[in-house]
């Protein structure tokens, strides 16, 4: 039987006495395995198309997650709650493909210094929010998370929005002409607290 193998022309032993072949076919598995897995991704409604109750962040929340990423949040907090009984418990349904449709990039990740954000929407109140991103022991006294005093002095950059909002649309964030030519006038005057808390204020809504 042995004899009958090693006449083969691709024999197993071919393929294990050969590290360049071996490692051509292991790839090729690999591509392929990751086809398979990946591609559909792009065409199941269930990971593509918003869920019922998401709207593209306003202006104002817009510019606060911007905010959210300029000062590194997601190093700290996550925003996806997994689908296992002790996360739902502590913070509400589990995230699904369909909530993150508009968030480019998305802000998911795994490091949880914090708790997870995904939906601390309406958990609090906006002074709260204003207290506790200027110093966040004066509400939590064990606190390690940075104060973010500089927030409640600076205005929103309100030129940039219009165009932020251009290039989100070019990426497929469904923004009216009408939203983009309102934008600037919707941030003036703001402060980047209040476009943090904006953004804070509406995580996970539509699925809570
Ligand atoms: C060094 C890590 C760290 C960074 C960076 C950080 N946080 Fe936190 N955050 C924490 C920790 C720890 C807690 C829990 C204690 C507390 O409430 O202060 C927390 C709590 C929170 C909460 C309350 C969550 C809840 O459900 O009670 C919010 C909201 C929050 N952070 C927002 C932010 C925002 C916005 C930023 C960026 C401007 C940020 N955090 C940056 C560590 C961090």
């Amino acid at each position: 039987m042995a004899n009958d193998n090693s006449k083969s022309v691709l024999s197993h032993e071919k393929i294990e006495t050969n590290n360049f072949l071996m490692i051509v076919l292991i790839l090729v598995v690999l591509l392929f395995g990751g086809l398979v897995e990946i591609v559909p991704l792009f065409f199941q409604k269930s990971t593509t198309e918003p869920i019922k109750g998401i709207e593209p962040y306003t202006a104002l929340q817009l510019a606060g997650r911007d905010i959210y990423t300029r000062e590194g949040c997601y190093n700290c907090h996550s925003q996806m709650i997994r689908p296992f009984r002790a996360e739902t418990l502590r913070y509400g349904h589990y995230s699904v493909a369909g909530e993150s449709v508009y968030d480019h990039p998305f802000q998911w990740g795994s490091k949880r210094t914090g708790p997870d954000l995904a939906r601390v929407g309406a958990k609090y109140s906006d002074e709260w929010h204003r207290i506790h991103l200027t110093n966040p022991r004066d509400l939590v006294p064990e606190s390690n998370m940075p104060a973010y005093p500089w927030l409640a002095k600076t205005p929103v950059d309100a030129q940039v929005m219009p165009s932020h909002m251009t290039a989100l649309r070019r990426v497929g964030v469904p923004y009216t002409d009408a939203q983009i030519a309102s934008a600037a006038e919707d941030v003036k005057g703001k402060t980047e607290l209040d476009a943090t808390i904006a953004y804070l204020q509406v995580l996970g809504l539509a699925l809570k």
